[in-house]
């Protein structure tokens, strides 16, 4: 059922995807450009690359506490699935990694760290910026925290429990968010509701990225509810990940662009 989903999603999306020719928001076509389409090859990639390589071999298994949506709670898994299967492909990540140094964040937030790969793309993006990123599986953030010692990001600060409970704390602490993305958590009502408490302080040049916008039929709906938002000025659909700014002064307007 989700295959015949996912296939139906990629012919739409297909058949919608523009890249971007003749269109009137020259802010729309220079982010175009410089982060979607963008393939130059920062030095940062490679220890990314690297680290990605060394948990794909890893044989380690650790109990996984996670809370997010089609997982069973206190399962052992291998650290090279949770790498496989979790972690942002590099073109991804590569993309968000353009976006935070193209919008050049003071605060970023990440709901979902996971081994701490698409943190690290982010984090290193920006690094004078503050970051936050937040995991529920306790043993999962140890490793991510080892990732992030190896990769010297150690100015990242890492909360961990149920996004329920420390989602609105760690919010609380936050006076305006310039960045969030949004990965864990994979259900409707968690993702609309998280979305809800980090608008209010969406600052005019924030950026929320949406992963897995398509992962099920239920995360797709949460997107379109999320497009309606009056403030969300410009919306860009990739397929894989959904993309939300706050402009102000720009006329509303949503793009479903080639990626
Ligand atoms: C898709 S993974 C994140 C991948 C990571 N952003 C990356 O690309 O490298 C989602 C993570 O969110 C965590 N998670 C899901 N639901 C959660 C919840 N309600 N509270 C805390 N953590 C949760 C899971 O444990 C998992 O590690």
């Amino acid at each position: 059922m989700k295959k015949i989903f996912l296939l139906f999603q990629y012919l739409q999306y297909k058949l919608k995807a523009k890249n971007l020719h003749g269109t009137h928001s020259a802010f729309v076509y220079e982010f175009y450009q410089k982060v979607i389409q963008g393939d130059r090859e920062f030095y940062d990639f490679a220890p990314i690359d690297h680290l990605r390589r060394k948990l794909l071999h890893s044989d380690e298994t650790i109990e996984v506490n996670d809370y997010g949506a089609g997982a069973k709670r206190n399962v052992k898994r291998r650290v090279k699935d949770i790498a496989a299967r979790s972690a942002i492909p590099a073109k991804e990540g590569r993309m968000l990694f353009r976006l935070v140094n193209f919008i050049q964040p003071s605060i970023m937030l990440e709901i979902g760290t996971s081994l701490g790969i698409s943190t690290l793309y982010q984090a290193r993006a920006c690094p004078d910026a503050h970051m936050v990123t937040m995991e529920g599986s306790p043993k999962t953030a140890e490793i991510a925290t080892d990732n992030f010692r190896l990769l010297h990001a150690n100015h990242i600060k890492q909360v961990t429990g149920n996004f329920d409970e420390t989602l609105p704390d760690v919010l609380k602490n936050i006076s305006s968010l310039d960045y969030v993305f949004f990965d864990g958590n994979h259900r409707k009502e968690p993702t609309i509701s998280y979305f809800r408490q980090c608008l209010s302080l969406a600052s005019d040049k924030a950026v929320f990225v949406f992963d897995d916008i398509r992962w099920s039929a239920e995360m797709y709906e949460a997107w379109q509810e999320i497009i309606r938002e009056p403030s969300a000025t410009v919306t860009i659909d990739l397929f894989s990940c959904g993309l939300v700014f706050f402009r102000k002064g720009q006329v509303k307007q949503h793009f479903t662009l080639k990626f």
